[in-house]
């Protein structure tokens, strides 16, 4: 993402200073939590994207380093409550905060966020753009619930898998990229385009996420190897080996999904399956699909750097370790 990363320089810098600043709160539990979250070094895609998207629609403003910002401000509560839904202890290579702070304190302190997040965009005064991310955040809620009520079934095939998916990864990027369209003022066609961009790309992003839970180099990654099985997550590469696999293998996945800890043999084996029956390529090769079709969404714009910067960040969310 060097392009991107070169681009932005500026406009980064003052995300990562407004963060600060919206973190004030005269509750120090909520500064210690917050700050050390976002001080842990996410990736910050949401941002960029946003950033990214508002340079390609030619705004000139200074409303979109607080609203890049206010993305990766909800993207960071959502991480909080997630770590405690799925028991994480691990998340950017550091314990996950509610190893350290407890379920009470990410949960509240997600809340928190959140809920700054709002008052930010109310501030912001655009009512598109208040509807376009709490349309997103409601729709990511659903996608966590309904990630819930699929845990263990490994009867979830491609499609639904993917409703979860699109719910709770996707609408937010796909949200970053509409704002930086809506800062534009482009008209809603070519909003929409960028929507689009966003949703395929995100739907990418989550599939490389999955397949990177069981083959990652877990330093690299920044997150425990084998997580999604162990909490009972059924993602696309075990979907693809479920599609394959013999009734007699089918059996043996039932009952290690079921499993509240997993040993290393247990995962050694389903990494196995997995591996057998091609589950990382056929995911790494969906995503790549997807990953082409965002990329047409961004014909009716017009070729230069930012263009590049957004296919090439495009490209690494099927080719990232991290
Ligand atoms: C993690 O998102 C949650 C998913 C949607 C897979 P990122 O991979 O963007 O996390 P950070 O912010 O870079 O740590
Ligand atoms: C992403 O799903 C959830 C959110 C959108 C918060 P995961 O549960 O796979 O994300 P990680 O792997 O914990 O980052
Ligand atoms: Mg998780
Ligand atoms: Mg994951």
């Amino acid at each position: 993402m060097e392009k991107a990363l070169e681009l932005l320089h500026d406009d980064l810098i003052g995300v990562e200073a407004q963060f600060k600043k919206d973190l004030t709160s005269e509750v120090l539990l909520i500064r210690k939590v917050g700050e050390y979250v976002l001080a842990s070094g996410g990736k910050r895609i949401r941002p960029m994207l946003l950033l990214l998207c508002a340079r390609l629609a030619g705004y000139r403003g200074d409303k979109h380093v607080g609203l890049a910002s206010v993305v990766e401000f909800i993207h960071t509560a959502t991480l909080l409550h997630d770590d405690v839904v799925d028991s994480a202890v691990l998340r950017r290579g550091n314990a996950s905060a509610n190893a350290i702070w407890g379920n009470e304190a990410s949960v509240l302190v997600g809340d928190f966020l959140f809920a700054k997040s709002f008052s930010i965009m109310v501030r912001g005064g655009s009512l598109k753009i208040l509807q376009a991310l709490s349309d997103a955040t409601t729709m990511m809620a659903e996608g966590e619930v309904l990630q819930l009520v699929s845990t263990c079934d490994l009867d979830l095939d491609e499609e639904r898998y993917i409703s979860v998916v699109r719910n709770k990864t996707a609408v937010l990027i796909a949200a970053a990229c509409e704002v930086g369209g809506i800062l534009g003022g482009i008209g809603e066609a070519r909003e929409k385009a960028l929507h689009e961009f966003g949703m395929e790309l995100g739907i990418a992003f989550q599939f490389m996420d999955d397949a990177l839970d069981y083959v990652a180099d877990q330093a690299e990654f920044g997150k425990v190897k084998g997580h999604d099985l162990e909490e009972g997550k059924v993602t696309l590469p075990l979907i693809q080996a479920l599609r394959k696999c013999s009734e007699e293998e089918r059996e043996r996945l039932a009952e290690i999904v079921e499993l509240e800890a997993l040993s290393d043999e247990d995962l050694g084996y389903v990494v196995s399956l997995i591996d057998r029956y091609d589950g990382i390529g056929y995911t790494r090769q969906r995503a790549r699909e997807l990953v082409e079709k965002a990329k047409v969404h961004l014909a009716g714009f017009a070729d230069g750097p930012e263009k590049a910067a957004l296919f090439e960040l495009a490209d690494y969310a099927v080719n990232r370790r991290k």
